[in-house]
């Protein structure tokens, strides 16, 4: 079996920066997702309300490149729903204003060993605020596709940077998830590195998520989150 290091998908960045290098001359679909494309990948972002007064509302804001992790984030939302939250599910890229809200979960695919910048960016922006409230992390990755228990130590070295650049906020729990490869929604260049690395790697293309996992997560976070004493839902 293959074993992975967070080097292993960094070191490609000098490969996509050369073939960001070819776009130049041979167009911007070479690096950049076609129009097409881009319109038939879905972000997806909805809101939910428990039946009964809901006791928190709760922010799941994701950064996505391939929409893959908005599902997990849906699915995370639909479960603190179900506990009795009001849920709204964001791109960060499209939240403006985070005062109203009681708890954040905040979510990232993970592109060379790190959350998209634009995640980080929002932790950052937000830290004064995301360190009054509780706030929980999580990630989706390709590592996971073989859940060891060193995977799981590379993984979590993964949200270091974002720890780091927001050091006031100390989340309740971090969820680490296997994520989706579909090379059909990746731009030709990042295409034909990804082929190379995940033949080597021995990661098919395929969707990873454990939806069980997520929700099982999810579930955990009705304490920390939305105060809830032990309650399922
Ligand atoms: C260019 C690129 C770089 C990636 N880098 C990593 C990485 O460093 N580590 C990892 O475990 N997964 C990596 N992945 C896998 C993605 O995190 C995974 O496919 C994720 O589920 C994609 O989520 P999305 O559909 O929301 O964009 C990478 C994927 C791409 C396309």
């Amino acid at each position: 079996m293959k074993k992975m290091t967070r080097r292993e998908f960094i070191t490609d960045g000098a490969i996509i920066a050369g073939g960001a290098l070819g776009g130049l001359t041979l167009g911007r679909d070479f690096f950049s997702l076609p129009k097409a494309l881009g319109a038939a990948i879905s972000f997806p972002e909805s809101s939910c309300r428990a039946d009964k007064p809901p006791r928190k509302k709760i922010l799941v804001a994701y950064a996505s490149f391939c929409g893959s992790t908005g599902g997990v984030a849906e699915a995370i939302g639909r479960d603190l729903c179900r506990q009795g939250a009001q849920i709204d599910i964001r791109l960060v890229k499209n939240v403006q204003d985070i005062s109203g809200y009681d708890g954040v979960v905040l979510g990232s695919s993970v592109r060379q060993g790190s959350w998209l910048s634009e995640a980080k960016t929002f932790a950052q922006k937000n830290q004064q605020r995301l360190s009054e409230i509780p706030v929980a992390y999580f990630l989706t990755c390709l590592t996971l596709y073989r859940d060891t228990e060193e995977n799981r130590r590379i993984v979590k070295g993964y949200l270091d940077p974002v720890l780091e650049s927001a050091p006031l906020i100390h989340p309740v729990d971090l969820g680490l998830f296997a994520g989706a490869l579909d090379y059909s929604k990746l731009p030709i260049v990042v295409r034909m590195v990804m082929k190379s690395k995940m033949k080597k790697l021995e990661i098919p293309e395929g969707d990873f998520r454990n939806w069980e996992a997520i929700q099982a997560w999810a579930r955990g976070l009705g304490s920390p989150l939305l105060g809830n004493k032990g309650e399922k839902s």
